[in-house]
């Protein structure tokens, strides 16, 4: 099945700079479907667990300690192979490599302050939102477009 979901987080820095309503933009209007959004604060074992794949990298814990700093907006997006197509929307991990058309290749100049979080596999996806959300916080439904923005093709 081509449909799928991912985790996207607007990170603290996204958030203090008044871009989160940007960035969710960015995928919106893309055509991913909104199944899940709130604002929230990730405590420091929340920051453990998601980020458990990269302990022991150099980055780590600055990488912790930013994205406990202030709150996320998180939110799950749903889509035709919506994990790529949600990389591809954010661009390469530093913004000063992402290309222009991207988030971070339009929105911010720094490596690590990269404005957005998004699921980098099928098993990283299902992971992260479990972390995030409890499932009655992910909704179905039906948007009166969504026949001109997916179809059966696209579903199958
Ligand atoms: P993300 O997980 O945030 O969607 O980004 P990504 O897959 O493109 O990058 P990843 O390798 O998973 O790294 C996670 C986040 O850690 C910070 N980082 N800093 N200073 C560094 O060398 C470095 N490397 C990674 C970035 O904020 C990156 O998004
Ligand atoms: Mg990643």
């Amino acid at each position: 099945m081509a449909i799928e979901r991912t985790l996207i987080l607007v990170k603290p820095d996204g958030v203090q700079r008044g871009l989160a309503g940007e960035v969710i933009n960015r995928f919106e209007t893309r055509g991913l479907k909104i199944v899940g959004l709130k604002l929230m604060r990730i405590t420091e074992a929340l920051a453990g667990k998601h980020y458990a794949p990269h302990v022991g990298k150099p980055f780590y814990k600055g990488l912790v300690s930013f994205m406990t700093s202030s709150p996320v907006v998180a939110m799950v997006l749903e889509g035709p192979k919506a994990i790529d197509a949600c990389r591809k929307v954010m661009g390469k991990t530093f913004c000063t490599d992402a290309e222009p058309g991207t988030i971070r290749g339009d929105l911010g100049v720094s490596r690590g302050m990269n404005l957005v979080h998004g699921s980098d596999s099928a098993e990283s996806a299902k992971r992260e939102i479990e972390l995030f959300f409890n499932s009655n916080e992910l909704l179905e439904y039906t948007r009166a477009g969504d026949a001109w923005v997916v179809n059966d093709e696209d579903r199958a």
